[in-house]
């Protein structure tokens, strides 16, 4: 059977962080994708228990008031904390929002019984471990139908959903997305909050570096404009991307659960398409717009409330894209 090795003898840091199943797992989750690559999230671990906490000190006030974007971030690291435990032989007991009176305590973990990791939760953990948002053109064919309905029964497993739009759609996403950058480039508190983000200190181990954007103009469906294009440090890829497919994840309710279990049917989705060679970019500057995410709900003819774009596209595994940083255990681990 495949093992799984957490050590990493370089740092004391990871190695205090790590002991336990429940701190190995906080310290996988380490690499969940996350809006602007903010990583809003703080894990405590206690004996038995790890309580995973939405971090507010890291919010964008200008893009996600509410808070929907954050919530789903931590969505994606608490199941990148379950693959792992999974992964390492231990089922994973979570209690979502326990308290309501302590709303950002988002969910608090406990390990169950030993399993034997099977198949596809060592191969879940190992797409965690190689994951990366790749902003470049597609590199193939466009993606088999089968292989789109794969992906989203690995999101819809776990409470949300994803509708991939039809070849008719697409210009109605292209509507959304270009108004929402407009609008986005037009409002300077956006503007400060991307440029804060794109733009951090050595060694912060956060935000989103130069050299994994590609430049927003030249997409059917424009990307979120991060930086001016001429600062983009990775190199669009040929062609104008016309193979990607597009969809909308989406929920039943407005609310931070629903934006909770979101997060966790995403992480599922990218898994499943690292595993399959597809690479998903999210898009959110139409969720962050208020206009723009009405058009995406009218896309959904009203069967429910749309938390964030996807653009799917066949990647190349041989040339992986840059990387993005990460916060230490010692930022986003304590033990109590
Ligand atoms: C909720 C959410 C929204 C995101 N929105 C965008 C976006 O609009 N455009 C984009 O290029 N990337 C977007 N991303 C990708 C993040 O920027 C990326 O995950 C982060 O910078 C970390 O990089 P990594 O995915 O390569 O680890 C989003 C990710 C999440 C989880």
């Amino acid at each position: 059977m495949a093992t799984i090795d957490f050590s990493d003898p370089t740092s004391l840091a990871r190695d205090r962080a790590a002991s336990g199943p429940l701190g190995r797992a906080a310290m996988a989750a380490l690499g969940a994708p996350s809006i602007l690559n903010t990583q809003p999230w703080q894990w405590r671990l206690h004996h038995d228990t790890a309580e995973l906490w939405a971090d507010r000190t890291r919010r964008l006030p200008a893009l996600d008031p509410d808070g929907r974007l954050l919530t789903l971030s931590c969505g994606i690291a608490l199941h990148h904390a379950a693959t792992a435990l999974a992964a390492d032989g231990h089922t994973a007991e979570i209690t979502r929002l326990p308290d309501p009176a302590r709303p950002d305590l988002l969910a608090v973990a406990r390990t169950g019984g030993r399993h034997r990791p099977d198949p596809a939760d060592i191969r879940a953990y190992q797409s965690m471990q190689v994951r990366h948002t790749d902003r470049r053109a597609s590199t193939g064919g466009p993606i088999p139908a089968a292989q789109l309905g794969t992906l989203r029964a690995a999101a819809e497993a776990h409470g949300a959903h994803v509708h991939v739009l039809r070849d008719e759609q697409v210009p109605e996403l292209i509507v959304a997305a270009q108004h929402a950058a407009d609008l986005e480039a037009a409002d300077p508190g956006t503007r400060e909050e991307l440029a804060l983000w794109t733009h951090r200190p050595p060694g912060a181990g956060d935000g989103v570096p130069a050299e994994t954007v590609v430049p927003a103009s030249g997409r059917r469906v424009s990307a979120r404009p991060f930086l001016p294009d001429a600062d983009a440090g990775l190199a669009p890829g040929a062609g104008t991307d016309k193979t990607a497919s597009y969809a909308i994840l989406f929920t039943d309710t407005d609310t931070p659960a629903a934006w909770l279990a979101a997060g966790e049917a995403l992480s599922a989705l990218l898994l499943a398409a690292t595993g399959a060679g597809v690479g998903v970019t999210p898009l959110s500057h139409v969720i962050e717009v208020g206009h723009a995410r009405q058009l995406l709900t009218g896309m959904l003819c009203g069967l429910g409330h749309p938390v964030l774009a996807l653009r799917l596209a066949i990647t190349d595994p041989t040339t992986p894209p840059p990387t993005s940083p990460r916060r230490t255990p010692d930022d986003t681990i304590t033990r109590r």
